[in-house]
């Protein structure tokens, strides 16, 4: 199986990756590693929370497998690794008061994990592609009201000015958060993932703490860079091409709230400085007081934006439900194992969008695209045939070039994810990887997806 593309269609500094997430992978969590708590391991041990209640204590073992890991992409043929750092592993407490009187909030043995880690790239030609915060919020500060409590953002940005000063010298890039949308919304107003809230004033605030944690974390990081430490500062935002499931007026105003919500708040944020109103108005009651002077320090200036694209959504619009009218209908495309809809020209159209009404020349990267099936290895020749897979990425990798054809400074693309993992609230269910994992020996089975990269990467 291989696609019909060869690497040179993408020009020769397009860099091509996969991407993971400390949580999802690492496990690690033992006392013995000095490791914090975060909300997702308490989120996770809760009835109800977490298909078959598992959590990400053992993972993929990646905190003690990544050598074999970076063998992986490099053998693949990648030229990045995009990763998370897992907050609670570098600062258990989630709180630093830099160097004189916080020495002891650091933990020494997570610092030196990602210094085996970066390195261990280094060694292999791949490029640190860093995100400071993939969801493992502290419990400490969860304790006090997390991403509702505007002071997350100056504990973040002291977590950022760790990671600039420790390994700003080795990263290729740094993004701030991945997807605020999920930390925010789906987190506090849908309750899907930790801390699970649904509660509309705790997402507004969320909204809003989330991006002014971007624009200190992004402040803080250029501040404690060493002179010559120069990676690409950015953030990470997810999309969803959001399209009305009916011809009816209902339907098109959910899918332009959902846009709007979803897709706008974000980019509008961290680009212009500005929200879109109809959901300020909407939410007017529950942003935090102040909320308009905090506009310019959350619109810093960026190297890069990356989008994270999946699907689309299609909304339906039920009557008199009001601004919460988002309920979605399932649509009529192919589907992957989680339900999610296969719509490459989604992907094209976000490209184009941004572009146009948000970043111009500033670069993008498309730091996740993937698919979840239930891969199971062949017992007859020990392969992991994933045909849909394969057809996915080619078709993913289209759009990007279709993109690209429009104009738009795409620079890389990631797939996600590069092992199977613990997929969040649904558990180790869907199969994400290029690699299969066997969870009960650890054993890592390149799919025919990666063999695909592989071949056209060579
Ligand atoms: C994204 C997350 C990532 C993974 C994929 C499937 O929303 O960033 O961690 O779970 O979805």
């Amino acid at each position: 199986m291989k696609f019909n593309l060869a690497k040179s269609d993408f020009g020769h500094d397009f860099l091509f990756g996969a991407a993971t997430a400390a949580y999802q992978i690492e496990g690690g969590q033992g006392p013995e590693t000095r490791r914090g708590s975060c909300h997702w391991d308490t989120f996770a041990a809760t009835r109800g929370n977490v298909v078959g209640l598992e959590t990400g204590v053992t993972a993929c073992d990646h905190y003690n497998r990544w050598p074999e890991d970076l063998d992986l992409l490099k053998a693949g043929g990648f030229d990045a690794y995009r990763f998370s750092f897992a907050w609670p592993r570098i600062m258990p407490t989630g709180k630093y008061g830099g160097k004189r009187n916080g020495k002891d909030a650091l933990n020494q043995m997570g610092l030196d994990f990602y210094d085996r880690l970066i390195d261990g790239m280094l060694e292999r030609g791949l490029k640190p592609f860093a995100t400071a915060y993939h969801w493992d919020l502290p419990s400490v500060l969860a304790d006090e009201g997390g991403w509702m409590n505007a002071s997350v953002a100056d504990r973040f940005a002291d977590y950022c000015a760790v990671l600039a000063e420790r390994y700003g010298d080795r990263l290729a890039s740094i993004a701030t958060i991945n997807e605020p949308w999920c930390v925010a919304w789906l987190s506090h107003a849908m309750g899907v993932h930790a801390p699970g809230h649904r509660d509309l004033r705790a997402a507004t605030r969320a909204m809003h703490h989330v991006l002014l944690a971007h624009g200190k974390g992004v402040q803080a990081l250029r501040a404690h860079l060493s002179p010559g430490a120069r990676p690409d500062v950015g953030l990470v935002l997810n999309y969803e091409k959001a399209e009305p499931a009916f011809d009816t007026d209902a339907a098109r105003h959910a899918a332009a709230t959902w846009h709007a919500l979803y897709n706008q708040w974000y980019v509008g944020g961290a680009i212009q400085g500005r929200y879109p109103t109809m959901i300020t108005e909407a939410l007017a009651e529950f942003m935090p007081e102040g909320w308009q002077d905090d506009m310019s320090t959350i619109a810093q200036p960026l190297d890069f934006l990356g989008v994270n694209y999946y699907t689309r959504v299609r909304m339906a619009g039920l009557p008199d439900a009001g601004f919460l009218a988002l309920e979605s209908v399932p649509g009529p495309l192919d589907k992957t194992q989680l339900g999610w809809e296969v719509y490459p020209q989604g992907l094209t159209d976000i490209l184009t969008w941004l572009q146009r009404d948000y970043t111009g020349n500033l670069p993008l990267y498309v730091t996740e695209n993937g698919m979840a099936w239930a891969d199971t290895v062949s017992g007859r020749d020990g392969a992991v045939q994933d045909q849909q897979r394969v057809d996915y990425f080619e078709s993913h990798l289209r759009a990007c070039l279709e993109a690209m054809a429009q104009g738009v400074p795409l620079k890389g693309y990631f797939a996600w994810s590069l092992l199977d993992n613990y997929e969040w609230a649904e558990g180790y269910g869907p199969r994400f990887g290029l690699v299969h994992v066997d969870y009960e020996t650890q054993v890592r089975t390149p799919k025919a997806s990666f063999g695909a990269f592989q071949a056209m990467l060579a």
